[in-house]
């Protein structure tokens, strides 16, 4: 036994394990394997009770056996969670508020245990599940219960999705639970979760908790398994609604098989988050925030800030002091209550870090490790970090999901941005300085879903979390999350109903074209692009046909076509960074023009074969519409979120970029119209392929465009095959976010040609655009934004 006098000469820390007995109790009483939670009771698989081992990262030893499940274990969880939907559904709101809160309640009162079990499960720290990831599930349930009493008031006319099937990953399994299955309930829909394989035991600890406070069977449904479980419940045609946290590889395969579904979708997948120092940040603070960027949770952290980019002029200062914090990090037992980090999860993630370590060595990266001692037997990894490694070396690009971060330098606040947008990724960013003009300047800059100034990884369930680009769409958390799990009363399913628009086309010489009224010079109308009208790289035009025969030719366009339009919306990035104001004024004006030329409008519509009522009704409601939109252009704005005190948590509604937009035939002028006016108001720019029957409207409507201010590149039209249009915009890696209009097939074919660059898709159908309740509204603005959160703590 040391002495005091001992003690003090080496500073060294004692082991202060937290206290398992309960929960290695709790354990022990599941040997013959813990079960599935499906309607209110726990049962073996139906597969002849198949099991699997669940492992102890901390020691490297088994821990426990987990049903296995398989595709009737899903299917018993679908039908008790689409049983139990009717009667949750119709619970008022308070009723629903009531049960989250009971679920809060009996969470804190066995904070200890799920904070224990967490660390054995998963191998993370004690501190961080009994400090952050528990108390944040009883935030969560909270809050969502106070989301389920202001329901009706704040969501007017929405309604739940359905039956949500939830698929979760290791890293933060209990937290991850509580972001999926608090916003769903809230919203009235019921759940099936499958959480992920190496960490399927507090999820199953929850599901007792449903059962101590009464949930009504089937609300919430726990099936466990590997991949093929996930895929089975992503395949269920009982499913309303896949909510998916894990790899942007998984997240690609989900896109695919929900594509043409009708399946609402969300998705949070992986990251390599910039973590920006410039040179004057509190160096200190800095350096700390590193600690928690990449070694909190053993690195195995979505939004970890892997790749620290540092000002030349601090760098070796920033470096030196990191790597002597990095010494002092201790790796040790996840239950020592002094332990830094704890376990890599599992032996395979283990071995896939030490993989990708090696090949940042082997491409010249420097590997720092720390001179820390590791824990004999478990799975565990030092803290590292790689100097001197460029922005195309894999471990400036990979997630590695360890506590890995490769270090880069940059001169200038310009050469950060782009550093930091240098990867197919949006989650998240962290930036350092005390400058609040810069690091708000480069927030802004920056394509992520979060950023914390002078903070990282900050988490509330007020706040909003989710990517940009290749880290997913869709939010959780905050009233933008709600959104996930509800939808617009009027928007019908996706349904068989409804024809592609027909390939073949008419180019060749033939009927003489039917201008009614006057005799016209011959227009043909061209395609669209930068402003400008152009003509089709394939050199043809096809015949547009009204009820007695050819009204006109419009450009045959292609895949070269979408492809110029696209670069030339690209170029118009300028749009964006407009005043509300600014954008609504060309909206007016827009209107305006269109009111000049209504009769001519009319008379478009009346050549393929409305009635002059509907045609003016068509024309009427898309001038109202223009109107509509150029006053939202200023006012749809975001939201300073209630999060922690002395933090402002800011909620931006960003613009995509450059969206695709596929019109529908059944109101050539008003559905280009309701479909583009939403988009360009918030900032975006646009490639619109109108109907395919009549696209008429659609190219008359540029020339409104050209007299209306609206700059070059903002609207492009192309006209032609517009299935096949659709596929190359759903293809193109610099389109954004894609609004499809138009049957289930095609529907299908964009959602999985979209999985590429994994833009989100709108796919709708069957809009009566003639009524205000359906056409247009605050939704479409919502569908055409991106929330951005940033996190501002404030305070000496
Ligand atoms: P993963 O994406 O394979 O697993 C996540 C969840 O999806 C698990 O519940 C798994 O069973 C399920 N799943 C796997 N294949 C599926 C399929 N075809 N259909 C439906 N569900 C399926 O992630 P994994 O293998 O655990 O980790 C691999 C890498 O993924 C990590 O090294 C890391 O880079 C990344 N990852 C990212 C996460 C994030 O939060 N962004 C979380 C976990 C992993």
């Amino acid at each position: 036994m040391p002495t005091v006098r001992d003690v003090l000469k080496t500073m060294d820390y004692g082991p202060a394990p937290e206290a398992d007995t309960h929960v290695r109790d709790w354990i022990a009483s599941h040997a013959d394997g813990f079960r599935h939670f499906i309607g209110g009771e726990f049962v073996p698989s139906a597969a002849d009770g198949a099991t699997f081992e669940v492992g102890e990262p901390g020691r490297g030893t088994p821990l426990a056996r987990v049903a296995q499940g398989g595709a009737a274990d899903i299917d018993a969880a679908v039908q008790a969670a689409r049983a139990a939907y009717p009667g949750w559904s119709a619970t008022p709101g308070h009723v629903r508020a009531r049960y989250l809160y009971a679920i809060a309640r009996h969470v804190q009162k066995r904070e200890r245990f799920l904070s224990v079990l967490e660390a054995i499960d998963n191998g993370k720290t004690i501190r961080e599940t009994r400090d952050i990831d528990v108390p944040l599930v009883a935030r969560h349930f909270y809050h969502h219960a106070g989301w389920a009493e202001l329901l009706e008031t704040e969501f007017p006319g929405y309604q739940p999705v359905g039956v949500c099937g939830q698929i979760i990953p290791w890293n933060f399994p209990l937290l991850m639970l509580a972001w999926k299955i608090a916003p769903a309930l809230a919203a009235g829909n019921t759940v099936v979760l499958k959480p992920a394989e190496f960490t399927p035991l507090t999820a199953l600890a929850f599901a007792g908790i449903c059962r101590e406070i009464g949930l009504p069977r089937g609300v919430v449904n726990v099936v466990c398994g590997d991949g093929a479980t996930g895929a089975a419940l992503v395949e269920h045609s009982g499913v309303d609604k896949i909510a998916f946290t894990g790899s942007t590889e998984v997240g690609r395969i989900i896109r695919k098989a929900t594509a043409g579904t009708g399946k609402k979708l969300s998705l949070e997948l992986g990251g390599k988050s910039p973590f920006i120092v410039f040179e004057d940040a509190d160096i200190d603070g800095a350096v700390e925030g590193v600690v928690d960027a990449i070694w909190f949770n053993q690195g195995q952290v979505c939004c970890a800030g892997s790749r620290v980019l540092v000002q030349e002029g601090i760098s070796e200062r920033f470096l030196q002091k990191l790597r002597r914090r990095m010494d002092t990090l201790r790796v040790g037992d996840p239950l020592d209550k002094s332990s830094d980090m704890g376990a890599i999860v599992a032996p395979e993630q283990l071995e896939r870090i030490r993989t990708l370590v090696g090949k940042g060595v082997e491409e010249g990266g420097t590997l720092w490790q720390s001179a820390c001692a590791l824990p004999a037997g478990g799975t565990y990894f030092p803290p590292s970090i790689f100097v001197d490694v460029s922005p195309a070396s894999s471990v400036s690009e990979v997630e590695i999901f360890g506590p890995v971060a490769a270090t880069m330098t940059f001169r200038t606040p310009e050469e950060a941005v782009q550093l930091a947008n240098n990867t197919r990724y949006g989650l998240a960013a962290s930036i350092w300085s005390e400058n609040i003009d810069l690091a708000l300047e480069t927030a802004a800059r920056v394509k992520a879903g979060v950023v914390w100034i002078n903070s990282t990884n900050i988490f509330d369930a007020a706040a909003g979390f989710g990517g940009y680009r290749e880290s997913g769409f869709g939010r959780e958390g905050g009233r933008e999350g709600l959104y996930e799990y509800l939808v617009p009363g009027w928007e019908k399913a996706l349904g068989d109903v409804g024809q592609l628009a027909t390939p073949a086309f008419d180019t060749a010489f033939g009927d003489p074209v039917e201008a009614p009224g006057v005799v016209a010079i011959d227009r043909t109308a061209k395609l669209y692009v930068g402003g400008k009208q152009a003509r089709p790289d394939s050199g043809y035009s096809y015949a547009v046909k009204g009820p007695s025969g050819t009204i006109g030719l419009a450009g045959l366009g292609n895949r070269k076509d979408v492809r110029n339009a696209v670069e030339a919306a690209a170029k118009a990035g300028s749009w964006g960074g407009l005043a509300g104001h600014n954008r609504a004024q060309v909206l007016y004006f827009i209107a305006e023009n269109l009111e000049a030329r209504k009769d001519e409008f009319v008379g478009r519509l009346r050549s393929i074969g409305q009635t002059a009522e509907r045609a003016l009704a068509e024309t009427e409601t898309a001038i109202r519409r223009t109107f509509f939109y150029a006053a939202w252009a200023d006012k749809f704005d975001g939201r300073v979120h209630a999060t922690r005190s002395r933090h402002l948590t800011v909620a931006l509604q960003e613009p995509f970029g450059v969206m695709g937009v596929l019109c529908p035939d059944e109101a050539p002028l008003l559905g280009l119209v309701s479909m583009v006016m939403p988009c360009i108001a918030m900032g975006n720019r646009v490639v619109a392929v109108p109907s395919q029957l009549h696209p008429l409207a659609a190219t008359d409507f540029y020339q409104v465009l050209d007299t209306s201010d609206v700059p070059g590149g903002v609207v492009n039209i192309v006209t032609g095959p517009r299935e096949e249009l659709a596929r190359t915009l759903a293809d193109h890696d610099d389109v954004a976010a894609l609004w499809y209009h138009g049957p289930r097939e095609g529907a299908a074919a964009v959602e999985k040609a979209s999985a590429g660059n994994l833009k989100p898709v709108w796919a709708c159908r069957d809009v009566n655009w003639l009524s205000d309740g359906e056409g247009q509204g605050a939704d479409y603005l919502r569908r055409a934004t991106q929330v951005k959160t940033i996190w501002v703590p404030y305070g000496e």
